[in-house]
């Protein structure tokens, strides 16, 4: 890869990765292409390592002229494509957007690899960063998901995953696009916004704030450490077949109080004067969210098998990393905090359960 185009480069996993690549390979020049939505946030960019070859563009995936003409000036030989709408929560309050964004940005991307890309598909890569939501939730004693089975989404978000996975499958398929694409499970580790559960887990505590527990909270999901993530993508974009989906994931299925738990273990340890200790007294249960998946986990056998990848990072390690991360960005958690789009979001959410 010589010339990347990085979508969602500002959000999450976006951002960790754009850290990523740019340390793997210096040489490489990432074209970071990102709306800055509420998700998106450039102080996640900041010491970038070799920031010289790091080039960002405040711009929407679903603006096919800007997009083209990024590729036309970049001549751009891989895209990776993170950028979307990412929380299942708001997909429920207001899927449009995920429709929007999900589906006719990704068709936006396809169009202009296909078209610049067309009798010349050597050393170009289409990489797509998709979820293990697409396929659905799993029974207490379900073998766990993998490359092999069927999608049966049941939200908007996995439902708009869903649709961006069949895309890209359709254009490698009939047009031949060099396209991969990853199904993840849950991500945790720095830069993740503080609306998904262990953020809200911490950035509550730090506040002595309820934590909000779903239901009952014995739903599980297979958490895995977003580096271990990167470098998982990596790995296929560099060594995985073409045409082919690889299933991600962390090789740990806790209950989600399980996870509250053990955070709140961590900040006791970290904070033990804090007025809000011990944490674990925060907890607080809530109306459940409607259509709630109860149980994710992905085999990681084919990944391991062909790319010789499993998860570094253990839940335990992982965890502490990620509180201690937040406990040294307490500026970048107030900069959220600050923001409107936060306390609305806060608000719409949690006010109503
Ligand atoms: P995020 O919400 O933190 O970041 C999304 C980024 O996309 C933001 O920077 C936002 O500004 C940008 N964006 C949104 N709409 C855009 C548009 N129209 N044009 C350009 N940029 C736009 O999300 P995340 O958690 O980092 O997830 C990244 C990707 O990984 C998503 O595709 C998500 O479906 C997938 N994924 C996430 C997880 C997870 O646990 N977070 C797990 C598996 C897969
Ligand atoms: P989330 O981080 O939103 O990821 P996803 O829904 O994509 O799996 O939620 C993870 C789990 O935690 C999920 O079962 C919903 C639950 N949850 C809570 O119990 N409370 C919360 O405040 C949030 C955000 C999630």
């Amino acid at each position: 890869m010589k010339n990347v185009l990085v979508t969602g480069g500002a959000g999450f996993i976006g951002a960790n990765f754009v850290r990523y690549l740019l340390e793997k390979e210096p040489e490489v020049r990432l074209v970071n292409l990102d709306l800055l939505t509420y998700a998106g946030n450039e102080a996640n960019l900041v010491d970038l390592p070799n920031a010289h070859n790091h080039i960002f563009v405040q711009g929407d995936i679903r603006d096919a002229e800007l997009v083209e003409k990024l590729f036309a000036d970049y001549d751009l030989d891989t895209v990776v494509h993170f950028a979307a709408e990412s929380h299942v929560d708001r997909s429920i309050l207001g899927p449009a957007a995920f429709v929007e964004t999900n589906i006719l940005g990704t068709f936006v991307l396809l169009e202009s690899a296909r078209k610049h890309w067309q009798g010349d598909p050597e050393g170009k890569r289409f990489h797509h960063v998709s979820t293990d939501e697409v396929f659905g939730s799993l029974g207490p004693d379900d073998p766990p998901f993998d490359e092999h089975t069927a999608y049966d989404p049941r939200s908007p978000y996995s439902a708009s995953k869903a649709s961006s996975d069949h895309l890209v499958r359709a254009y490698s398929h009939t047009y031949g696009l060099p396209a991969t694409v990853t199904n993840c499970t849950n991500n945790y580790g720095p830069y993740q916004y503080p609306e998904k559960l262990i953020p809200v887990i911490i950035t509550n505590c730090l506040q002595g704030k309820p934590i909000p527990v779903y239901g009952d909270g014995k739903q599980i999901r297979d958490w895995l450490y977003v580096g271990d993530h990167c470098d998982a993508i990596y790995r296929v974009i560099v060594n995985g077949r073409e045409g082919e989906t690889y299933a991600i994931g962390g090789n740990n299925q806790p209950t989600n109080l399980e996870i509250i738990h053990t955070i709140c273990e961590v900040l006791d340890d970290r904070l033990p004067n804090s007025p809000h200790a011990p944490h674990k007294e925060l907890i607080t249960f809530v109306t459940d969210r409607p259509g709630h998946d109860r149980r994710y986990a992905m085999s990681i056998d084919r990944i391991q098998a062909e790319l010789g990848w499993q998860p570094t990072e253990s839940l335990a390690t992982g965890l502490e990393k990620t509180v201690d991360w937040y406990l040294a960005n307490l500026d970048w958690v107030d900069d959220i905090r600050n923001e409107s789009v936060y306390a609305d979001w806060m608000t719409k959410n949690y006010g109503k359960r």
